[in-house]
């Protein structure tokens, strides 16, 4: 059974319209921000690897920094292409730390 672990405190989570990375064990997880509701998926674009927590928002959804692809923060999948999905993380907060399922 997977359990939680510390990803960060709450104070550095990205603001509204934001993301960012955050290393966790031999991982990265990408956190954003959209419309106040924070959510974490895997940070490697499955293009060609681009760090999605450099990205941007726009709208609902995550633009990769490298060249563009579009992907839902709250499902992993690619606009273009449901099929391609990260894997998307549940998240808890607790005494001011964000806590993440891996
Ligand atoms: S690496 Fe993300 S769009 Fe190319």
């Amino acid at each position: 059974m997977s359990e939680f672990v510390k990803l960060t405190d709450q104070a550095e989570l990205p603001a509204e319209g934001e993301a960012k990375e955050f290393p966790c064990g031999a991982k990265v997880i990408c956190v954003a921000n959209v419309n106040r509701v924070i959510s974490a998926m895997d940070n490697v674009c499955l293009h060609r690897g681009g760090p999605l927590g450099q990205g941007a928002i726009e709208g609902d959804k995550l633009v990769c920094p490298w060249h563009g692809w579009q992907w839902d923060p709250k499902t992993g999948e690619a606009v273009h292409s449901p099929n391609l999905k990260l894997k998307v993380y549940p998240l808890k907060m607790e005494n001011g730390e964000v806590l993440i399922e891996l």
